[in-house]
């Protein structure tokens, strides 16, 4: 089984590759990403000399790059996490969601159609439903709730799962999509709420939160993402849609409080700032469907996997800290300059 894996190179990609690696030691492990500002290539640096694992550097836009990777692995599966997945970037500047976002997408599952493909699929998030009302704590996304999105972010991410649906229909692909809340964990960039405001309480600088920090967000630690991937991959239905989340709310406010609490930093720290344009209230999944289908439920309870993610984050102070500094980049030449 040969797998592609796009935009490995990042947050979530990079936790499946470590976790396919491991749960199925027979399988290739291909990672295609172009390492943009997110993308990280010192992540992938324990598995990098694995001899069921390849690293290729490519953009998803770009057909022949695309395709001649198709003629030289034969993937049985793609699954594609490559994305801009910055809502604040989106509102600032949103061509390049467009492009990554819908065109990659569309530029994968062509060379699926062209050499063939056992599944493509689609790593989206809950975004694409909007958001809810903060006053109806019974509601909840299932995989009926309309489409109906905020930010030029959540409008690329939905227009790409209209598109993987109509591949479906129009050329028979068999993909699957699953819409995932907010992950947390190891390797999260630093421009996300929980890993940023790590960042800046160890450096005792402003926790910056936006409007009152009543928003809602439905946290899940990215292990149990992956699994849920994974189960989807084996088991999932061709051209169904799979909410994952773990019934874990939390207001913004108090992930940081807790923060500043396992940190040992005085909540002064805490700076309310001007609020995000078109901020999504409730964030909130209903995981029904791939429970009853596919066995799946979330492992890791929050309050250990905020502990175990602020541990990571201490211990590997280097690899953030290089980020925040922009220094990855030069790694990058330096690895691969002469190679
Ligand atoms: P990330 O920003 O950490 O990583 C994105 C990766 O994609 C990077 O390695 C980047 O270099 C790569 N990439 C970007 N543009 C590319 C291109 N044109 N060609 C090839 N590679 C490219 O993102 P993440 O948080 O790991 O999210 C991964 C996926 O999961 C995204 O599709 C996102 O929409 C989705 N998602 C994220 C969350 C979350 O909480 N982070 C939740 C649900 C769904
Ligand atoms: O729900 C899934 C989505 O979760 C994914 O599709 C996105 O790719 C991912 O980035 C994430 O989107 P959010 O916008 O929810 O995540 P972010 O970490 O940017 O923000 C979480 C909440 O915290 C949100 O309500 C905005 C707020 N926030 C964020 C930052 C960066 C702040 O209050 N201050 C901040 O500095």
């Amino acid at each position: 089984m040969t797998i592609i894996v796009t935009g490995g190179a990042g947050f979530i990609g990079s936790n499946f590759i470590f976790y396919m690696l491991e749960k199925h030691p027979d399988y290739r492990i291909v990672c295609l990403d172009k390492l943009t500002y997110a993308g990280n290539l010192t992540t992938l640096a324990s598995v990098m000399d694995h001899p069921q694992f390849r690293f290729v550097k490519a953009d998803i836009c770009d057909r022949a790059a695309v395709q001649q990777l198709f003629e030289e692995e034969h993937p049985d599966m793609v699954v594609n996490f490559a994305a801009e997945s910055h809502v604040d970037r989106s509102i600032e500047d949103p061509e390049v969601f467009l492009r990554t976002n819908i065109m990659g997408t569309a530029t994968l599952m062509d060379a699926c159609r062209t050499y063939g493909i056992q599944r493509y699929h689609q790593v989206s998030t809950d975004e694409v439903y909007g958001d809810l009302p903060l006053d109806r704590p019974d509601l909840f996304f299932t995989e009926e709730t309309p489409i109906h999105t905020s930010s030029p972010y959540s409008a690329s991410k939905a227009s790409a799962d209209l598109l993987v649906l109509a591949y479906h229909r129009t050329y028979g692909l068999p993909v699957t999509i699953s819409r995932c809340s907010n992950n947390y964990g190891p390797y999260h960039f630093p421009e996300k709420l929980i890993p940023l405001m790590i960042a800046n309480a160890l450096h005792d600088k402003p926790l910056p939160v936006y409007g009152e920090g009543k928003n809602v967000r439905d946290w899940l630690y990215v292990e149990d993402h992956c699994k849920a991937i994974d189960l989807i991959l084996h088991h999932g239905r061709a051209g169904e849609v799979y909410n994952v989340g773990g019934h874990n709310e939390k207001q913004n406010i108090e992930i940081v409080r807790l923060i500043c609490k396992e940190l040992g930093k005085p909540e002064n720290l805490i700076t309310y700032v001007g609020d995000r344009k078109g901020h999504d209230m409730r964030y909130a999944i209903d995981p029904t469907k791939i429970h009853e289908e596919l066995g799946w439920l979330p492992e890791t309870k929050f309050e250990d996997g905020i502990k175990k993610t602020i541990r990571w984050y201490l211990d590997h102070q280097e690899w953030w800290e290089t980020i925040i500094s922009g220094e990855y980049h030069n790694y990058y030449e330096k690895m691969y300059g002469n190679r």
